[in-house]
């Protein structure tokens, strides 16, 4: 069985004591679970004293972006070489990156490269913006998406791969997708990753749900068709909110191995 992955990405957000209480906070009250893995993804600042702090079997580091070329004369970039044994998992193409920072879908695909290099597992970002919906443009927007950042990947490499299915105008909005909107929309992520490597591997790539989670919200989408975790924004950063959705998992897992 996949585990349930469950990640806070607290974007740009808390300096280095704040973030140390937030940990603190989560540290404190979220239990250990065999079956379900917790991500926090704060700055690039933040991550190293976090990452003294934390219990490593409860939580694991993401980083929210770092460049592709390993080493050189990138002024104020952060390569995945560098991320190597502090991070687990490096989100790449976040909505916020593909539309406030212009980044292109060869940028995306040379991060993903770089990323997997380096031994770190990409949480690959994708969604559609509301024009695109209106448009019925969806499946074709996820499709360019996925396809070019998969590229050159191998298939062992794939298998390890976590997609975040997140719909640009659920983003930060509190409007998010409906659990069927959701399923559809993983159905075609997965599609996808089939017709590049089979089904047998498209099955067990992770694919979570992302924009506007709250933990009124998150067993809905934790027990929708296809989606194996969440990824949080504002809730991450609050502490009652981000265990409540950790707990909600709990839960679903537990429902789950009962059936
Ligand atoms: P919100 O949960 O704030 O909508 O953010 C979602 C997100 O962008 C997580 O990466």
């Amino acid at each position: 069985m996949k585990k349930i992955l469950i990640a806070g990405n607290w974007k740009m957000n808390l300096n280095v004591s704040e973030a140390s209480l937030l940990t603190k906070r989560l540290q404190d009250r979220i239990a250990l679970h065999k079956d379900i893995e917790v991500v926090l993804i704060p700055s690039m600042l933040d991550l190293q004293p976090i990452s003294l702090q934390i219990d490593r079997r409860k939580f694991k580091l993401a980083a929210q972006n770092a460049y592709h070329k390993d080493s050189g004369a990138f002024t104020g970039e952060v390569s995945f070489s560098m991320l190597r044994d502090l991070v687990s998992y490096c989100l790449i193409g976040h909505s916020e990156r593909r539309h406030i920072f212009n980044e292109t879908l060869e940028e995306v695909q040379e991060k993903v490269a770089a990323s997997f290099r380096n031994g770190i597992t990409p949480i690959l970002c994708v969604g559609e913006t509301k024009t695109e919906r209106i448009n019925k443009e969806t499946n074709q927007v996820l499709e360019d998406q996925m396809q070019s950042a998969l590229a050159n990947i191998t298939a062992s490499e794939i298998e390890s791969l976590v997609v975040a299915y997140e719909p640009v105008w659920a983003i930060g909005t509190g409007d998010f997708a409906t659990p069927d909107q959701a399923v559809a929309a993983v159905r075609t992520i997965r599609q996808s990753i089939a017709s590049l490597y089979g089904n047998a591997v498209s099955k067990n790539v992770r694919v979570l749900y992302g924009g506007s989670v709250n933990p009124d919200i998150a067993s809905d989408f934790l027990k929708a068709e296809g989606v194996d975790g969440l990824l949080v924004g504002g809730a991450s950063l609050n502490y009652a909110q981000f265990t409540d959705i950790v707990d909600a998992a709990f839960e679903v897992h537990h429902d789950l191995e009962k059936r």
